[in-house]
């Protein structure tokens, strides 16, 4: 993997950033990861992969959409609760976003902190972290920012921290991207960064809850077609950046509730028999066969707390919104 730091150019970043350190996935890996996944039997593409400039903008958009219920429910509770998180968190923490996106959510958490030592906000999507991040730098003038562009399932070293700073590290993994993990790679992201941030440090997770089937189908499966166009561009990615031929409309988009493991499952359905060519390899597929693109596992409160004491965590609280169906949850790295 290519690793470079970066210094924040002058003209693009407030001088309350100084570094980023820059691990974006190479093509190598983004062609690694598609070759195999094509070549099982069940076809599947990485999520992660979902997140290239156009990418990001669509979650963007699915985020604002009437059906996507989570975000608003999760803006909703961290709102309500942030004094608490803050009371509980304490004066000069640092807090580590993992996935930071638009840089939304951490908004309502900076607010009622009390002196933040530091924002280290974590994406693979270099444009739109760097965007964010300068963003945020003009409305929390004086807090140092230290963005960071890497692949957060993997390995990598925090930023240190010049000076004293009595305060704790705080990581927060808001939208229930821990959904989107299998259930072990869940605990085994969990134990990393507990291990990463060390016993007493605390974490922040927003977690999707399980809830009635019509609700997630169409959260998943929009009228106005963003969710749709946001798994059609993995092929459009695979196209452009490793020369492919897919079709896109012989690609169908679907949402599926898998009741079972419950998670919401998308995929993208081929409509007739075909062959697609990604540079030399060609990949055929049957009508009504599927790629599984992306996995969305939903969690009860003990679902959650009992794999977070599993992975080294004492829960401290949870906060759910009164329909039942979005869950805050507040960690303290025990082992
Ligand atoms: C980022 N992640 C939590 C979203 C989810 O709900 O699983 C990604 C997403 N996929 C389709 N819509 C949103």
């Amino acid at each position: 993997m290519m690793r470079r730091l970066l210094f924040a150019e002058e003209s693009v970043m407030s001088n309350a950033l100084h570094l980023l350190e820059d691990l974006e996935p190479s093509i190598q890996e983004f062609r690694d990861a598609v070759l195999s996944g094509l070549g099982t039997r069940q076809k599947t593409l990485p999520c992660k992969f979902f997140y290239d400039a156009d990418g990001s903008r669509l979650f963007d958009e699915i985020c604002n959409l009437p059906e996507y219920y989570p975000t608003r429910t999760e803006c909703r509770l961290l709102g309500e609760h942030a004094g608490e998180i803050a009371a509980l968190v304490g004066p000069r923490a640092r807090l580590i976003e993992f996935g930071s996106g638009a840089g939304v959510k951490i908004r309502l958490l900076l607010g009622p902190l009390d002196r933040p030592a530091a924002y280290v906000p974590i994406d693979i999507s270099r444009g739109h972290l760097l965007a964010a991040a300068a963003e945020l730098a003009l409305d929390f003038s004086g807090l140092k920012i230290m963005p960071i562009c890497a692949d957060y399932t993997k390995p990598f070293a925090l930023p240190a921290l010049s000076g004293s700073r009595p305060g704790i590290d705080v990581g927060f993994f808001p939208g229930s991207t821990i959904g989107n993990f299998t259930p072990d790679e869940a605990r085994g992201f969990l134990s990393r960064v507990g291990r990463m941030l060390g016993r007493g440090s605390a974490m922040v997770v927003g977690v999707d809850m399980p809830k009635d089937e019509s609700i997630l189908l169409s959260a998943y499966n929009d009228k106005a077609g963003v969710t749709a166009a946001f798994n059609l561009n993995l092929l459009i990615r695979v196209n452009r950046e490793l020369g492919g031929n897919f079709v896109l409309d012989r690609f169908v988009h679907e949402a599926r509730w898998n009741g079972v493991l419950g998670r919401i499952e998308m995929h993208l359905v081929s409509r007739c028999d075909q062959e697609v060519r990604i540079g030399s390899d060609r990949f055929t597929f049957a009508a009504n066969e599927t790629i599984h693109t992306e996995n969305s596992y939903k969690y009860t409160i003990d679902q959650f707390q009992a794999m977070a004491i599993g992975s080294g965590y004492k829960p401290k609280a949870a906060w759910i919104d009164e329909a039942g169906l979005f869950s805050v949850h507040m960690l303290e790295v025990h082992e």
